[in-house]
């Protein structure tokens, strides 16, 4: 099942340090919410807010996904909403991977409806040609071609999220 390594711990660790560094310049004179959007974030937002000093709060939202399958369903389910109130605030909403882009348009719409003061986009990758949606991502990890990926958060019907680093699927669509 597991293909070729496409983002490796070196580069992962690599590219935290660099959007670490970015969002926390990008933090000054704000009072930041982090907003991870779950499952896929897990290992992503953990590593990333943790390299970061300043002072934050975080939360949580998910949304439904693609199951089982490896392509997008193209509507999205709330499962888990945020509890803090966004209003006036600064949101960097955390994504481990932006593909169509209507998963991050739907969460986008959902938290813009309560009046946050910005929302800013932090993902760890993107598939740009698979875009359907155009999506402002301020702060991307790396863009990745048309492949479905797995590990460092990222499943294939609930699981490989555990891997440490970033592997191609072996499985054709
Ligand atoms: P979008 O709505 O098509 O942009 O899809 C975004 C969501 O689909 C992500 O948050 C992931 O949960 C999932 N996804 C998209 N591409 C992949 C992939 O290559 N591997 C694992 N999950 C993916």
């Amino acid at each position: 099942m597991l293909g070729p390594v496409v983002v490796t711990r070196a580069d992962i660790e690599e590219m935290l340090d660099r959007l670490a560094q970015e969002v926390e310049a990008d933090m000054e004179g704000r009072s930041p919410i982090f907003i991870g959007v779950l499952k896929g974030c897990v290992f992503f937002f953990t590593d990333l807010v943790s390299r970061i000093q300043r002072s934050m709060e975080m939360d949580f939202i998910q949304v439904s996904s693609y199951g089982a399958s490896t392509t997008s369903s193209g509507s999205v389910v709330l499962v888990k909403d945020i509890t803090v109130d966004v209003r006036d605030r600064d949101i960097y909403l955390v994504e481990d991977i932006v593909d169509t882009g209507t998963t991050l348009t739907d969460v986008i719409h959902l938290i813009e409806a309560r009046h946050p003061k910005s929302i800013q986009v932090v993902s760890l990758l993107s598939k740009p040609s698979r875009r359907q949606v155009e999506v402002d991502i301020a702060f991307l990890g790396t863009e990745i071609e048309d492949r479905f990926v797995i590990g460092y958060g990222l499943d294939y019907d609930e699981r490989y999220r555990n891997l440490p680093e970033i592997f191609e699927m072996a499985q054709e669509r």
